[in-house]
């Protein structure tokens, strides 16, 4: 292309601004009470760039958490010279931050710019003027960054401050984290490490605008259903409103229109086109609506629901006279999805619903079943995640048949590339302002810098369709109701009052006043609402504890720390949905080995004890085994309490044993929870949703994670996967009268059809024929409705054992399912298989023998060959043997399974990540089972 040709083009682009990407500058960072000064970038956080300059060595390493604590104590100064400015007239320069964190002063050749205490916002300042009277090509930007936790102290020791007691503020590491807008768990949390990071975290620009150019920093397209409001129900046959709104740097001139043009990704061709009308225009925004035929957009879906249909919609700001001034293109679906809280109907009573609200997603009209887990920040340092992490994770959860993953708040606003994946795979995104387990101050500032906080978020993401929900926050409802009774009543009505200034008044109007295609909730587990009525000013009237009994409401939040009651159904919350529930387990030995010295690799050593941070309630950062014993006494109880407990002769074996060990007791656990959910949805509550805490580890320590920090996954994401599968047999056991019912659990739309067989086999692997009384054995054909149970079978566990019939040590109850049914949105019927079991006595008191277990790999098919050539194998575990940090993490199809004496599984698998060091491994892997823990 020529210079000419260049030349009019750009001339031709209207409203290109002079943008200069402050990653491609020279940035130092200095401490200011050290003599560090080393390269820095952006974005970057402080710890990254030490580690880069080798200041420092990785944070995740050992004791860093508590070693490095200085960095976070400290002041740090990005600064770094602007070239390449345009000293033109009639040219307003800016600064546009998309994320500080958190508490910056800005300067700009020497001068002040600006103060900023928010890290989820973004920041724009006019810099025009400083630069008039700069006098250098090149000046200097300085970002100061304070030291958060010795910030907030400060503002928490104001005189007149209000500070709250545990419960109502839950501190971790570092306290007082409610003064401040930043990633709450930078302050240390239950799974995660302290470091508390600070730096330019996000993309940031200098832009120069000429006379009239405009640069759109955010923007906001809203689709929903004619006549749809937030929470309700919406019309599936209405036709789409197109609601787009333009926030830009510089001013919209009077009489500007909008127009729109939809292009179809699957065929590359437009889908609709024109002007915006009902336009309003505020100078820094600019907002139109359009009406668009139902029928001539496909749906989207959320996976193993349906296809998922994306578009590209662009929305140009177009002058009077025609030319385009600026334009954004945003990709998005076209979907309705809402967390219906209405009455249940007398109708819906009829089928055996319990009276009470629903609490239960639709998307496009139809109720399913959230199957998912809860997302955590998956590092400490934000800028170190990368589009190819998150595609991984994401991976990782479809294999394992997850639609709905809850982004927790307390960590940071999802980024725009997380839901682009998102929207592609087709996960739900449940996402929450970034608020916990605490209260927060409701003064004027505070208040104002959350309403700038929630708007700037609401409109950046609400165009994804993997969009599910916006929530308040995490676990404050549920704290406030908690304590109701140990509070004074005007205690109550304080703390009440700044919850709802808070999660009503200020969070409703940011999502309602953007959205009418999202529903808001205050907080996970919640009550929802007595009342929605859009006539008034506040449409919610929420429900606390205004509940009748025998009614059900909301959704649930569980965990149940005394291992004798893991299994006791009884034990387990009835709600509508299951938003949070779980235990510790810890990473396998080849995450502790990226951590953790080899002198270390012991149970209850220093360095892990101290990597468990699930303290006892109240207590705070003590780094003392005290407190760091809770988690690992819970898992070591569990541990001895339901399995053979290893007692290796080799250190590091036994090490890694008992590793393993707290992971299927993880496992086994929400195991039975997950079943126990699912099958929910045939019992009066209709339970719709578990989501287990948590999908993926922050760092490699003792957690709640299904995947350790490297990708790897548990046994706990190996039987998530099995128990989330459509159509699936779920033994429910209640050991109060001993009776054992085997249900089979659906989630598909279209009934389905199959065979359950039914029976005893010995751990010997010999056929066990237990014909008693109340035992329906054998062959059991089944119907079951859409999204309902049928109960296959009875069995009276206690009779059989008092009489005889059973010796409980020597057996295993197994049940095979095979059934057809149509996956939603498909027209062809599938074939479902399900295996599943019951033990009636723990492992530990199990008579379990060598299972002679044999594995092969089989080159032709690439698929690796287990059988079990002696006896039953429980809890077969198939892995990379000898595998160091640096090697090929796989995840095979199916893990932690039973395989019966002369049974033969083949086994396909994928993998995670290589490092390229990889020839060979197909023949390293090996298989075992809890039967090697008897082993020496
Ligand atoms: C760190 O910054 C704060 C303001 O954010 C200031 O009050 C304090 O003196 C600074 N400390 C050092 C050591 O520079
Ligand atoms: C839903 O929308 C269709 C199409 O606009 C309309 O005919 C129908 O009356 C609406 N239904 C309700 C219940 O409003
Ligand atoms: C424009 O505003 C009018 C009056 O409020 C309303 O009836 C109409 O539905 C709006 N059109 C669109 C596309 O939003
Ligand atoms: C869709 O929009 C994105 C930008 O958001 C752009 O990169 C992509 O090329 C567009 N695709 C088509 C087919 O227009
Ligand atoms: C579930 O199936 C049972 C048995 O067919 C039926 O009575 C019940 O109404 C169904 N539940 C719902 C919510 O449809
Ligand atoms: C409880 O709910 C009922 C409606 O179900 C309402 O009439 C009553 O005022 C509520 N009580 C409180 C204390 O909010």
């Amino acid at each position: 292309m020529n210079r000419v040709l260049l030349a009019a083009l750009a001339a031709s682009t209207a409203g290109a601004a002079g943008i200069i990407d402050l990653s491609d500058a020279t940035w130092t960072l200095t401490g200011n009470n050290s003599d560090i000064s080393i390269p820095g970038k952006v974005p970057s956080q402080v710890h990254l760039d030490l580690l880069a300059s080798q200041v420092i060595d990785d944070p995740y390493y050992g004791l860093n958490d508590f070693d490095q604590r200085w960095v976070a104590l400290a002041n740090w100064t990005y600064t770094a010279p602007i070239s390449g400015l345009s000293t033109e007239g009639d040219i307003t320069t800016y600064l546009l931050f998309n994320g500080l964190d958190t508490f910056a002063d800005i300067r700009l050749c020497s001068q002040d710019v600006a103060s900023t205490n928010n890290q989820f916002r973004q920041y724009f300042f006019d810099v025009t003027d400083i630069l008039s009277s700069c006098d250098t090509e090149s000046p200097e930007l300085q970002v100061a960054f304070g030291s958060a936790p010795t910030i907030v102290d400060n503002i928490a020791n104001q005189p007149g401050q209000e500070t709250w007691p545990y419960p109502v503020e839950i501190a971790f590491e570092f306290p007082n984290r409610q003064f401040m807008r930043k990633e709450q768990s930078d302050f240390g949390w239950d799974w995660g490490p302290a470091f508390a990071p600070a730096g330019i975290w996000q993309k940031a620009w200098v832009l120069q605008l000429g006379q009239g150019e405009l640069y759109v920093r955010n923007s906001l397209l809203d689709l929903y259903r004619e006549g749809q409001l937030n929470n309700l129900i919406p019309n599936q046959t209405a036709n789409w409103v197109l609601n787009a709104s333009v926030d830009v740097i510089g001013t919209v001139p009077e009489g500007v229109g909008l127009k729109f043009k939809i292009v179809n990704l699957e065929t590359n061709m437009e889908a609709g086109s024109g002007s915006l009308v009902n336009i309003t225009n505020h100078g820094d925004v600019i907002t139109g609506s359009a009406v668009l035929q139902a029928d001539d957009y496909k749906l989207w879906w959320p996976t193993g629901l349906g296809p998922q249909s994306l578009y590209n919609i662009t929305i140009d700001v177009v002058s009077e006279s025609g030319d385009v001034i600026t334009s954004v293109t945003k990709r998005t679906g076209f979907r309705t999805i809402v967390l219906n809280m209405n009455p249940v109907s007398d109708e819906e009573i009829a089928q055996g619903i319990a009276p009470g609200n629903h609490w239960h997603f639709e998307i496009n009209g139809q109720p399913f079943f959230a199957k998912g887990s809860n997302f955590i920040p998956p590092d400490t340092f934000w800028p170190r995640v990368t589009p190819a992490k998150i595609r991984q994770l994401f991976n990782s959860a479809i294999a394992a048949n997850q639609n709905l993953i809850r982004v927790w708040s307390s960590g940071a606003y999802a980024p725009d590339f997380m839901y682009d994946l998102a929207d592609e795979m087709g996960i739900l995104l449940w996402s929450e302002f970034q608020y916990g387990d605490a209260l927060y101050p409701v003064d004027a500032e505070f208040l104002e810098n959350s309403r700038q906080e929630a708007v700037y978020q609401v409109r950046r993401v609400n165009h994804h369709p993997s969009l599910a929900l916006w929530a308040g926050g995490n676990e404050l409802e549920l704290i406030i109701l908690y304590l109701e009774p140990y509070l004074t009543p005007e205690e109550y009505s304080r703390y009440l009052g700044e919850f709802e200034t808070l999660f009503l008044d200020t969070l409703v109007p940011a999502v309602y006043g953007n959205s009418r295609s999202i529903s808001y909730i205050l907080s996970s587990s919640t009550n929802g609402y007595l009342s929605i009525d859009f006539n008034n000013p506040m449409p919610l009237v929420p429900r606390y504890n205004n509940v009748t009994a025998g009614s059900i409401y909301g959704d649930t939040d569980h965990y149940n720390y005394d291992p004798s009651q893991a299994f006791n159904l009884s034990s387990y919350p009835v709600g509508r949905f299951a938003d949070e529930f779980g235990f510790q387990s810890m990473p396998s030995i080849n995450s502790w080995r990226q951590a953790v010295a080899e002198e270390d690799l012991t149970f209850n050593s220093s360095t892990i004890m101290l990597r468990n941070h699930h303290y006892p309630a109240g207590s705070l950062d003590t780094s003392n085994f005290a407190n760091s014993s809770k988690g690992m006494g819970e898992m070591t109880i569990a541990a001895q309490m339901y399995y053979p407990t290893p007692s290796k002769t080799d250190p590091i074996a036994n090490f890694s044993a008992w590793c393993h060990t707290t992971q299927i007791f993880q496992a086994d656990f929400y195991k039975s929870q997950l079943q126990f959910y699912r099958a929910g949805s045939g019992r009066p509550e209709h339970q719709l949703g578990s989501l287990y805490w948590q999908l993926e580890d922050i760092w490699q320590a003792p957690t709640w994670a299904g995947i350790e920090y490297d990708g790897r996954w548990k046994m706990l994401h190996y039987t998530a996967k099995d128990i989330y599968q459509s159509v699936i047999v779920a033994p429910q056991y209640n050991p109060t009268t001993g009776i054992l019912e085997i249900y089979a659990v659906s989630d598909l739309w279209d009934e389905v059809n199959g065979k359950a067989s039914l029976g005893w086999v010995g751990w010997d692997g010999t056929p066990v024929d237990v014909k008693a009384a109340g035992s329906d054995l054998g062959e059991v054909d089944f119907t079951i409705g859409p999204l309902n149970t049928t109960l296959l079978a009875t069995l009276n566990i206690t009779e059989l054992t008092s009489s005889g019939s059973l010796n409980a040590a020597d057996v295993v109850f197994v049940a095979n399912l095979t059934a057809s049914g149509k996956p939603p949105n498909t027209e062809a019927t599938k074939t479902f298989a399900h295996t599943n079991y019951f033990t009636p006595t723990p492992l530990a008191a199990a008579t379990l023998v060598d299972p002679g277990l044999v594995i092969t790999y089989d080159s032709e098919t690439d698929e690796f060959v287990v059988s079990a050539e002696k006896g039953t194998s429980i809890w077969t575990w198939v892995s990379l043997e000898d595998a160091d940090a640096d090697e090929v993490i796989v995840a095979f199809n199916e893990n932690g399974f039973l395989l019966k004496k002369g049974e033969e599984k083949r086994i396909k698998y994928n993998i995670i990540s290589d490092s390229g060091k990889v020839a060979g491994w197909e023949n390293r892997v090996g298989v075992g089972s809890i039967w090697d823990n008897t082993l020496p």
